[in-house]
């Protein structure tokens, strides 16, 4: 039986320590899309210290099952640390790497992909994110608006080179006519995808 009274626990680390753990507000936003689907399969770009995945793991269908990539190895570590005291190993399996050098590999069929992880790179992770996902399914990306920088007109900051991929990114997204997206200001900014 999982402890997910450690959550609280977790979350408390993350913003001790400023790890870019999901916001509360987002969280709730994703959740209420969970609940609704109850997925079997999530694929998650960006574990960090595991907090989102052990959060969409309550959601998950019987047998249901979290595939989280991850490139710092301190953060695998925690994570699973995490995972181990949560008690869902069964569900949650953590993939050390650079998720463009993992995702190729990977053939299953995701019922909710996940992108947070490096900004500069949200277009490649979502060309595979759309591959991934299957009809039916969400692709969901977290700090699309990255603290008000993609939508405000002042661009000489030293972010600029990820502000305008993002402001690509968000077009490519609510362009593209196999899905159905919306662009959510909530937390640090959401994209919601539905694969038609
Ligand atoms: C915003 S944090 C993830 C937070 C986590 N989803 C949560 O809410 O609990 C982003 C994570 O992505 C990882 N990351 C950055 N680039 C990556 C890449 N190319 N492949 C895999 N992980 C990456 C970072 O090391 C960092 O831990």
């Amino acid at each position: 039986m999982a402890n997910y009274e450690y959550i609280h626990e977790i979350k408390k680390f993350g913003r001790e320590n400023k790890i870019p753990i999901l916001l509360d507000d987002t969280l709730e936003y994703i959740t209420e899309i969970l609940k609704k689907i109850k997925p079997k399969r999530i694929l998650e770009i960006g574990t960090a210290i595991g907090y989102s995945a052990i959060c969409f793991s309550q959601y998950l269908a019987e047998d249901g099952r979290i595939d989280t990539i991850e490139i710092e190895s301190l953060r695998v570590q925690e994570a699973l640390e995490n995972i181990e005291k949560v008690e869902v190993t069964d569900k949650i399996r953590v993939l050390e790497g650079d998720a463009l050098e993992i995702l190729p590999y990977l053939h299953e069929e995701y019922d909710v992909v996940f992108i947070d992880a490096a900004k500069g790179k949200y277009i490649e992770f979502f060309e595979q994110a759309l591959r991934l996902c299957k009809t039916g399914g969400y692709i969901i990306a977290d700090n699309v608006l990255y603290k008000g920088m993609v939508q405000s007109d002042y661009n000489k900051h030293k972010q600029r080179t990820a502000v305008n991929k993002l402001r690509n990114f968000i077009d490519i997204v609510l362009e593209n006519k196999d899905l159905k997206s919306e662009l959510i200001d909530i937390g640090d900014g959401l994209t919601v995808s539905k694969k038609l």
